[in-house]
């Protein structure tokens, strides 16, 4: 069917100011007849209802010799073989213009059924109001009346073409990028497109994200079901991302999670904004783009077993040290001249809201018990103003991340497996903050990461409110963290044991098995 699809292309524009010149779109035109499939039977069957008209022809002229001449008199024409050959030959016209017009009828049914169909193709919005209530539980508002595939312990997605959508291709108008239910989305069969669609070659990632792509952990969530699925469909690559947002257009994602998705998928990303196609002719700003292969996500890692989870945070993590060029052998090599193991310990540090209200205090509680333990390296850094890869490079020292809560945390999954987080939460936010609050908890889960509990602070700003007034956490989401010297340094010290004996005893199996050095340096997807 595809070829019938690209065979009716009428213009193909190579987008320059893309990058790579990859996505192709194809305006299809459908003013002339278009064969279609059900047609194409007709040559073989001709020649069938030839040779079957040949042969009644034969056996009638065999007939007709048995038969004595009626009158002696006459010529016997019927054995002239001129004539035998130029009956044939009126029979066969007979039957090829029955043929021919039966051909031209069925075509002309066709075409009719075809363009009923292209009629027939409703588009919906793709935000749906009646579901809003429910916007983040199971039945998303976005493409509402989908179902998506779902196998034990994987993502759930959708895909077009597919057999659960009858081979239908994805429609989409969805250029708005303030109403939601502006867009829309319908089903297509190939042969029956909607009229002025614009055909989209290649595989679309569709991403529906219930907050935003710019804050790093929300626009991580949103990734990661795409991750896992092409790390289970043999790598392979989106030609281009059409990011929503309540069904609302997006155009960008923020730098970090932009950088770590080119990292991943190891080519520039490029997000769709549906204009480069638009006529200039046309005040027609609704055409739809049909995509001829379409995954789409909008349950972020929903139904992903750990499993799943973990490979995806593997391949991530491979992926971007390979791209910032940092060792993807992992710290168990790291040693000190006796051979002890190198334990790093890494502050990574706020500025403004959730940072330490006296960061040299709290940076000394730590310093201190590092120097204690053999072989740590203390390191202090601030998350505000290091590159990506410098980020990445941090996180592949650190055994031991110690932070406050908040979007640099999600750096943790950078670290080699089994590494430790202590997290810090200003006043009020166990009884308000809501399970958002538990995001660094469940990304350490996901990633094989050890998250060793979270610091909260006691003391703060006295709110005016009753204390479970949710206009306290207005006050408390912009607090300071204070410190406890006795509980950071009991902390600290707990914490540094169960990572000396870890890694003394991941040194013993090392050296025992060398033959594991190559295994993590290699990524799953290449
Ligand atoms: C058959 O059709 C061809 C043209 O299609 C014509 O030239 C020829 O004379 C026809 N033969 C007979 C026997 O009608
Ligand atoms: C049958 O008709 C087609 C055109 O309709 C013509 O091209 C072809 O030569 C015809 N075949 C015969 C055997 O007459
Ligand atoms: C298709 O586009 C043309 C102009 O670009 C417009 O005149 C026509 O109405 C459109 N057809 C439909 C069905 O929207
Ligand atoms: C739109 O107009 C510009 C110049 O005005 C032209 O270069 C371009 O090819 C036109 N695009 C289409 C799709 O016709
Ligand atoms: C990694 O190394 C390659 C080759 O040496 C270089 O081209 C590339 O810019 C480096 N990447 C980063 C992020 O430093
Ligand atoms: C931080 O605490 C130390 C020790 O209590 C004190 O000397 C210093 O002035 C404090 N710094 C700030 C900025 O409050
Ligand atoms: C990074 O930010 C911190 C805190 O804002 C500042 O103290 C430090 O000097 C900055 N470092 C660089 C290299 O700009
Ligand atoms: C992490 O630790 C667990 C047990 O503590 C161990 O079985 C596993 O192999 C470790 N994983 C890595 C990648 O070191
Ligand atoms: C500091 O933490 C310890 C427990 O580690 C606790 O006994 C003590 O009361 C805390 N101090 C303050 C001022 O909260
Ligand atoms: C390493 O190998 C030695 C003997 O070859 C064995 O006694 C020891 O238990 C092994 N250690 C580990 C951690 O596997």
């Amino acid at each position: 069917m595809a070829k019938v699809v690209t065979s009716e292309v009428e213009r193909s524009i190579s987008i320059s100011s893309n990058p790579k010149d990859k996505p192709h779109y194809s305006k299809l035109q459908h003013q002339h007849s278009r064969r279609s499939p059900f047609c194409h039977f007709s040559p073989k069957l001709s020649v069938y209802i030839l040779i079957t008209c040949g042969i009644l022809f034969i056996l009638f002229q065999i007939q007709s010799l048995k038969i004595p001449p009626i009158s002696p008199s006459l010529p016997p024409n019927n054995i002239n073989p001129w004539n035998f050959m130029h009956k044939l030959q009126k029979v066969i016209n007979i039957s090829n213009a029955t043929l021919a017009a039966e051909s031209e009828r069925c075509n002309q049914e066709l075409n009719s059924l075809s363009s009923k169909l292209r009629d027939a193709v409703t588009f919906l919005p793709l935000k749906d109001l009646r579901f809003s209530s429910s916007a983040q539980k199971g039945h998303t508002w976005f493409m509402s009346s989908m179902y998506d595939a779902h196998e034990e312990g994987e993502v759930q997605y959708q895909q077009f073409p597919s057999e659960s959508s009858k081979g239908r291709l994805l429609c989409l108008k969805g250029k708005d990028t303030h109403e939601g239910a502006w867009n829309s989305y319908a089903l297509a069969w190939p042969d029956s497109l909607p009229y002025n669609a614009t055909f989209m070659k290649g595989l679309t990632f569709v991403s529906y994200n219930h907050y935003n792509y710019d804050n790093i952990w929300h626009g991580l969530s949103a990734m990661v079901p795409f991750v896992a699925w092409h790390i289970k469909n043999k790598c392979e690559l989106p030609t281009r991302w059409v990011l929503y947002h309540w069904g609302e257009l997006r155009l960008k994602m923020g730098p970090w999670l932009r950088t770590l998705m080119e990292a991943t998928f190891g080519e520039p990303l490029y997000i769709e904004d549906f204009h480069h196609f638009e006529d200039n002719n046309s005040d027609d700003d609704d055409s739809p783009a049909c995509f001829e292969d379409a995954v789409v996500m909008r349950h972020n890692e929903g139904g992903m077993s750990r499993q799943r989870r973990i490979e995806v945070y593997d391949l991530l993590r491979c992926k971007a040290r390979s791209y910032c060029n940092v060792s993807n052998e992992g710290r168990s090599w790291d040693v000190d001249g006796k051979g002890v193991p190198v334990i790093g310990m890494t502050m990574f540090m706020r500025t403004g809201p959730r940072s330490f209200r006296n960061d040299s205090v709290v940076i000394d509680i730590f310093q201190k018990e590092c120097k204690n333990v053999e072989a740590c390296q203390f390191r202090v850094a601030y998350s505000n103003n290091l590159t990506f890869c410098e980020q990445v490079k941090l996180m592949s020292l650190t055994d031991v991340l110690i932070s406050p809560h908040g979007a640099q945390l999600t750096n943790m999954f950078f670290m080699d497996r089994n590494s430790s987080v202590m997290e810090f939460f200003p006043k009020g936010w166990l009884k308000l903050a809501g399970v958002g609050q538990y995001v660094y908890h469940w990304i350490a889960a996901w990633s094989g990461m050890k998250h060793q509990g979270a610091w909260r602070d006691p003391d703060g700003e006295k709110c005016p409110y009753p204390e479970d007034d949710r206009r306290c956490m207005n006050l408390y989401k912009g607090g300071k963290i204070g410190y406890n010297q006795t509980y950071f340094s009991d902390w600290a010290r707990n914490v540094l044991n169960e990572v000396r004996s870890r890694k003394v005893e991941e040194a013993l199996i090392l050296k025992n098995n060398s033959a594991t050095n190559t295994l993590g340096s290699i990524c799953t997807c290449n």
